[in-house]
């Protein structure tokens, strides 16, 4: 499988190991920045949007991010139409996001998790089938509702 990562300043080095992890377990990754740990100006919205673009428009299946919290980011991600991110500490959320969300992509947060964790949390993500059934139709009422919202604006 094709993933695609991102991250801000507070993510990179997590990302890059969790990218070197999952290399070795055979997946291909695909860095979308940002890449400069140093540069604590860069924005979190940017590579959680260059990664949910690359989703949907099939360049990558899902996508791993890594900001501070792993929240921004995610935040950032779900704004893109057929995107769902969700932010993650633990597995038991990461496998239950992919069993009954479909999620497509995983969050983690480098300020609260340790990378070991981080590692459980990809692992367990990408290992678990979506389940579908009574999943899907709410899966498809979330759809609806961007459906709904599209070409709206708040001004
Ligand atoms: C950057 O300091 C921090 O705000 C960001 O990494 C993230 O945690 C935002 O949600």
């Amino acid at each position: 499988m094709k993933v695609g990562f991102g991250s801000d300043h507070a993510g990179i080095e997590l990302k890059l190991q969790l990218m070197e992890h999952m290399k070795e377990q055979g997946f291909e990754c695909v860095d979308y920045g940002n890449y400069d740990p140093d540069d604590r100006e860069d924005d979190y919205p940017v590579p959680g949007r260059k990664v949910a673009e690359a989703i949907v428009r099939g360049e990558v299946e899902k996508g791993v991010l890594v900001c501070g919290t792993g929240v921004g980011i995610s935040l950032a991600a779900n704004k893109v139409p057929g995107i769902r991110a969700c932010a993650c500490s633990e597995p038991y959320t990461a496998k239950m996001t992919a069993m009954h969300n479909n999620a497509n992509i995983i969050a983690v947060g480098s300020r609260v998790v340790g990378r070991e964790l981080a590692k459980m949390i990809v692992d367990v993500f990408f290992a678990t089938p979506f389940e579908g059934g009574r999943h899907k139709r709410r899966v498809d009422m979330i759809s609806q509702i961007e459906k709904d919202y599209s070409g709206r604006s708040d001004d």
